[in-house]
């Protein structure tokens, strides 16, 4: 498994810490917990099932960073309910990236994270659709 930086590490152990007290806290699969319907890990996916396949094989996934780090589902008057609007939802646990990143070409340029990263992770490749037809 990759080494995670030191910034990202402690930003993600904050993250961690005041996101049990928000929605998914890590780890515990207790369905009452919250009186949710499903256990914390699985809630979201109960109708973003789309998400998971790709979600877990992420960096994002990988690592236990769970929907609820950067969404609130009783929304946030953030876009998408994100819980820090735009770039500033990825600084809050890559700041390492924000000085370099703001004083770029691309920063200056106005392109976005999102627009070379996806924060759900990127599906594999393509799988051929079908085999061609058999000759008759
Ligand atoms: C009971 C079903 C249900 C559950 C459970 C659920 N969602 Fe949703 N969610 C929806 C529907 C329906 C929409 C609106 C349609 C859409 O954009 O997909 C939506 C929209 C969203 C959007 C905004 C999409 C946009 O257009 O920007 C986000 C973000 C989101 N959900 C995140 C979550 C997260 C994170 C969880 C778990 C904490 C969750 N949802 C759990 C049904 C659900
Ligand atoms: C690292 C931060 C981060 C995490 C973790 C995260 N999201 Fe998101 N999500 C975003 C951002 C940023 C957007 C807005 C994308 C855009 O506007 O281009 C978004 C958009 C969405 C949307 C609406 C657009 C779309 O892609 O369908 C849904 C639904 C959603 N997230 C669900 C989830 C679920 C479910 C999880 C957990 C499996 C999750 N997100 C985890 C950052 C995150
Ligand atoms: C709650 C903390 C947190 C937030 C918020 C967050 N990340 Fe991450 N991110 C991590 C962790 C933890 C890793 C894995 C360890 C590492 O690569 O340092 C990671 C890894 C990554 C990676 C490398 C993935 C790989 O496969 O090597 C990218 C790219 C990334 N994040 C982009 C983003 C973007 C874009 C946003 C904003 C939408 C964002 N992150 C928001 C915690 C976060
Ligand atoms: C113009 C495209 C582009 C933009 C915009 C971009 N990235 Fe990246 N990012 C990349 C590429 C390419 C890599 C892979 C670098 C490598 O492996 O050498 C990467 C790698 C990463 C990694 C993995 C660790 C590392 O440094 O290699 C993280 C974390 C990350 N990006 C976060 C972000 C965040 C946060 C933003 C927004 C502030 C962002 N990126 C904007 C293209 C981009």
């Amino acid at each position: 498994m990759k080494r995670i930086s030191k910034t990202v590490a402690a930003a993600f152990a904050f993250a961690t810490f005041a996101g049990a007290a928000v929605l998914l806290g890590a780890g515990k699969a207790d369905s009452h917990e919250k009186m949710l319907l499903k256990p914390k890990a699985e809630f979201c996916y109960m109708c973003h099932a789309d998400k998971k396949a790709v979600y877990m094989k992420s960096g994002h996934g990988k690592f236990d960073v769970t929907c609820d780090m950067c969404h609130n589902s009783h929304g946030s008057g953030n876009k998408s309910m994100l819980l820090k609007p735009g770039q500033d939802m990825c600084y809050a646990c890559h700041s390492d990236v924000k000085d370099h990143f703001n004083k770029s070409e691309h920063g200056a340029a106005g392109i976005t994270c999102n627009m070379c990263h996806d924060p759900h992770g990127t599906p594999d490749a393509e799988p051929a659709k079908q085999a061609p037809p058999a000759k008759k």
